[in-house]
């Protein structure tokens, strides 16, 4: 990568990673055919409908990312192989709710990276409901058998809308009603699916939290629908423009789901220009038009239920923060060591390698500001966001980056790179 002079013209983010995980598991369950337009061309999304085919759901994929799904009803076929989630914890996670309401035994595999994250926290719960679960110390692989469930009232220990999204899964399939309360609120993109393929969800606001519920024995019905651009994708090139002060992009059709949408603010508090230039609701998903216009970036705290709302964002926060003018601080967010690489430690090894000061916490870091940057050798850790974010840190830094196993990015945005080079300046 070498730096750019600024960021300008137009893009189109592919769909949604976690509305695409949820529409294709759903549209598979459902009765009916399903037509979804704008599919996640990501690797990970893929291995949901990999898995789904295993599961003896049929669908095809035509031209331009539309994926037509020929839903079976809630009862699935026991797979011939295991379910290969890849690099997915999305898939893994949801999926398990699913197949635990399946009179069957499914094993769940996934990569080296996969294999190494946490599911005692979806193990638990469905094991209450019913479900019996064989792993290796709580990791994968998992072998599930399903069956006849019963509801539980239960308490996420982590706010996770996996989590979240797999218990009303399984509380499709189980006797009387799910309830799954959680402390900071999540993203809701399970609850909004669910309704948009014709089930009942309810949901109760408590604090800073929230409850919903769903109960068992609802029937979905397919539908057509287009997945909104992804917001996580497009937090790269809105932290790009944010390098620039002359910086302008147009992003239309972005998903702007509030819970979801935390990013917009912190960026706006930070100094860069965003207005929202139209806004529509599509199967309960809010999809709008934004025109951004860089100016200097000032600073920010990300603690609390907002390092919960930016998890997925905060790489590329990181990445930029030694530019910023006060610097980025990152607190409560601990879970960020448990996703597809130690994301705390992958961004503080590589902001350090291209030269910057950063002090690395347990549950954060904080990366001053005013720093100038060189580029280096870095590394993704096979981690899709930490590639994209370092991409993003090199544009301005002094010199040439090279970064090692870029080829990451695929699992959520296959022409990432390509589109960045057409956006960018040199
Ligand atoms: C996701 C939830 C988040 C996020 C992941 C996608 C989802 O994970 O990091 O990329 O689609 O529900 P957690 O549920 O583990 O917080």
């Amino acid at each position: 990568m070498r730096p750019a002079r600024n960021v300008r013209g137009s893009v189109q983010l592919p769909g949604d990673k976690s509305i695409s995980h949820r529409y294709g598991m759903l549209s598979g369950i459902a009765e009916g055919p399903s037509r979804l337009e704008n599919y996640s061309t990501g690797a990970d999304c893929a291995s949901t409908l990999a898995c789904m085919r295993s599961l003896g759901v049929n669908w095809e994929r035509k031209d331009g990312n539309v994926i037509e799904v020929q839903g079976r009803g809630l009862g699935l076929s026991a797979p011939r192989e295991p379910l290969d989630c890849g690099n997915s914890g999305s898939t893994m996670r949801m999926l398990s709710g699913i197949v635990a309401g399946q009179k069957f035994t499914s094993e769940m595999i996934g990569d080296e990276s996969l294999s190494r994250r946490p599911m005692a926290r979806v193990i638990k719960p469905l094991t209450a409901m019913g479900a019996q679960i064989a792993s290796q110390d709580e990791k994968p692989p998992l072998r599930v058998t399903g069956g006849a469930l019963k509801a539980i009232d239960y308490t996420m220990p982590v706010a996770s809308a996996q989590v979240k999204s797999c218990l009303l899964f399984a509380g499709l399939f189980a006797a009387g009603e799910t309830r799954i309360e959680e402390s900071m609120r999540t993203r809701d993109h399970g609850e909004v699916a669910l309704r948009a393929f014709g089930a009942k969800v309810s949901r109760k606001s408590s604090g800073a939290g929230n409850e919903v519920s769903i109960r068992g024995g609802q029937r979905l019905r397919g539908i057509e629908a287009r997945v909104p651009g992804d917001l996580s994708s497009a937090a790269f090139f809105l932290c790009a423009a944010g390098l620039f002060p002359g910086s302008q992009l147009v992003i239309p059709n972005l998903l702007m789901n509030p819970t979801r949408a935390r990013l917009l603010d912190i960026l706006m508090q930070m100094g860069l220009r965003i207005s929202v230039t139209q806004l529509d609701e599509v199967h309960g998903e809010m999809v709008g038009s934004l025109q951004v216009e860089g100016g200097r970036l000032k600073g920010a705290t990300i603690a609390g239920a907002d390092s919960a709302a930016l998890i997925d964002e905060i790489p590329v926060l990181a990445a930029i923060a030694p530019y910023t003018e006060q610097g980025i601080e990152v607190r409560d967010a601990r879970e960020l060591r448990v996703k597809e690489s130690d994301r705390i430690a992958s961004m503080a090894a590589n902001l350090r390698l291209m030269g910057a000061q950063v002090e690395e916490r347990e549950d954060g870091m904080k990366i001053p500001g005013g720093q100038t940057l060189h580029g280096a050798e870095v590394d993704s850790f096979g981690d899709h966001r930490i590639a994209m974010a370092f991409a993003v840190a090199a544009l301005r830094a002094e010199g040439e980056t090279m970064i090692q196993g870029a080829e990451a990015a695929a699992i959520s945005y296959p022409t990432f790179f390509q589109t960045l080079e057409e956006l960018t300046e040199r």
